[in-house]
């Protein structure tokens, strides 16, 4: 029996065949166990890069399994006798009309991309369109994305706290609603796209959880409505204003599509509520980033850390997402490549724009008179933000704000169990000069903290036992100091540390 629903003529409205086709993938063990373990170690790893040739061969036999991971992770064309083996409780007739497959020649394909997805806690299976990897050629204009690497980044920077409601903005497949699920109450997922919201529908049934989809752009479709976490992966693209693809070209021109984001967050945040957002951002010939970002999230009111991961020049850019979205399959010298390139760097040149930041921007509603903004500019593979490090980082800097210089100096310091001091030498012909001494937290973005030969024997020191106060006293003592001259130099860096992680604070 076919129950109604409000995307009839989108993908997977049929909630029995998506209840049927569910089932199929459970008994064949098409999850984040089964797959990896068919496919072998290094061929899931080279499919996570994009890399299809190796999964192939793992997967070059006629088990369901086989045949369910070769239609919807590699994109080939199977024989129907064997596909309908696969999926005995969808049917192939009943998975063609919901869009699930289609026809190739007598045979028949995957037309979605359903593949496993987990993390630490839970498993999920996730519907989304199949990206250029899997079909090449330019990708459709309501192209629904998949589990791509921004989806990843923001997934793992969001803070997973038990929290009341949450919103994801712009949420395509639903993979940031799927990942709310697991530590909000209650979920409301919008997006501007229909075929985005029917795909994220089905996410939501495969996985048993219950999201109130909404369609509309940015916070119209939750006018007056606050939430306690607000996450978004949006349409970040800088560009002209085309808008070509709905997953990638917000249709604002620059990056106002972000800047509106950002500004519309406090009205939509419970106090002390938090938004975490990835965004891209112009970095002009004639300005610093900081400046610009640093406007935006001033206007906001909210304590704030933006964390820029990367910067991309103009050409690099461009080149990344014509191929991401298969414009650039035809290869580079191709006309229409050619001109889709001129167009966009002109609109660069035009604009005075000589780079594009990407980051991770952190908002909480804290409704203070000084509202606490960070700007980081944090780079490298092995400093990720993730969720723990940004709530962390919040606290920290929390603490270090309310906490004046007397109440500082009574505190017992203790160094982070993850410091390591690098320090480099110049040869001379005295020996070895130090030159540079850097205390860096292994894992932590932006926990680096320059010293001097002070800093490091004070920070050095930092064992818990006695007050800050005391510490600076004896060290002051053994070499000769001023010990006000030696705190007033001192404290800054010591101020710094506490917020970024380095030291921490020893309860009484
Ligand atoms: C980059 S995709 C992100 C999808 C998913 N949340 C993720 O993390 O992978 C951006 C999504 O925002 C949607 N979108 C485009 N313009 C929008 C707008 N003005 N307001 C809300 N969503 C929009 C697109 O249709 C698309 O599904």
């Amino acid at each position: 029996m076919t129950r109604p629903h409000p995307r009839q003529g989108l993908p997977l409205s049929d909630l029995d065949v998506l209840d049927r086709f569910g089932d199929d993938l459970r008994t064949a063990g098409y999850d984040s166990t089964g797959v990896p373990e068919l496919l072998g170690a290094s061929a899931h790893r080279a499919l996570a890069r994009g890399e299809l040739a190796p999964a192939l061969r793992a997967t070059g036999h006629r088990s369901e399994l086989a045949v369910l991971v070769r239609l919807f992770l590699l994109g080939t064309t199977e024989e129907e006798e064997l596909v309908g083996r696969a999926l005995p409780m969808t049917g192939i007739a009943a998975a063609i009309a919901q869009g699930l497959l289609e026809r190739d020649g007598r045979d028949v394909r995957a037309a979605l991309d359903v593949r496993p997805h987990a993390d630490d806690t839970a498993e999920f299976l996730l519907v989304s369109d199949l990206d250029s990897d899997t079909r090449p050629g330019p990708v459709r204009a309501d192209h629904v994305l998949g589990a791509g690497a921004a989806s990843i980044t923001l997934a793992r920077a969001v803070i997973r706290e038990p929290t009341g409601r949450a919103l994801d903005l712009g949420t395509g497949c639903g993979i940031q609603a799927l990942h709310l699920s697991s530590h909000a109450r209650s979920v409301v997922a919008t997006d501007t796209n229909p075929r985005a919201l029917a795909l994220a529908a089905a996410t939501a049934r495969l996985n048993d959880q219950r999201w109130d989809l909404r369609q509309g752009p940015l916070y119209d479709p939750v006018a007056g409505e606050s939430f306690d976490l607000i996450v978004s992966n949006p349409p970040f693209i800088v560009g002209d204003g085309e808008r070509r693809f709905a997953y990638r070209d917000s249709g604002v021109a620059g990056d106002g599509l972000c800047r509106a984001l950002v500004s519309g967050v406090r009205d939509h945040l419970h106090p002390g509520g938090t938004a975490q957002l990835l965004a891209n951002w112009i970095v002009s010939q004639d300005s610093d980033w900081r400046a610009r970002v640093g406007d935006w999230v001033a206007d906001t009111g909210c304590d704030a850390w933006v964390v820029q991961r990367e910067i991309a020049d103009p050409a690099e850019y461009v080149g990344l997402w014509l191929k991401d979205s298969g414009e650039a399959d035809q290869g580079g010298n191709d006309p229409a490549v050619v001109e889709l390139t001129r167009r966009w760097l002109d609109y660069f040149d035009r604009e005075k724009i000589s780079g594009i930041g990407m980051g991770v921007i952190t908002l909480r509603r804290a409704d203070s008179d000084h509202p606490q903004v960070t700007l980081d500019e944090i780079t490298g593979p092995d400093v990720d933000v993730t969720g723990p490090e940004a709530a962390a980082f919040l606290a920290r800097r929390a603490w270090v704000v309310g906490t004046g210089d007397a109440e500082l100096l009574s505190t017992r310091l203790s160094l982070s169990a993850e410091a390591v001091l690098e320090m480099r030498a110049l040869a001379g012909h005295r020996g070895w000069t130090t030159v540079l001494r850097v205390l860096r937290r292994t894992g932590g973005p932006g926990a680096t903290l320059q010293l001097d030969e002070w800093g490091q024997a004070l920070l050095g020191g930092c064992t818990g036992d006695v007050p800050l106060r005391l510490q600076i006293d004896l060290l002051a003592t053994a070499h000769g100091l001023d010990a006000d001259a030696l705190t007033a130099a001192v404290l800054p860096s010591v101020r710094v540390a506490v917020t970024r992680g380095l030291l921490h604070p020893v309860p009484d």
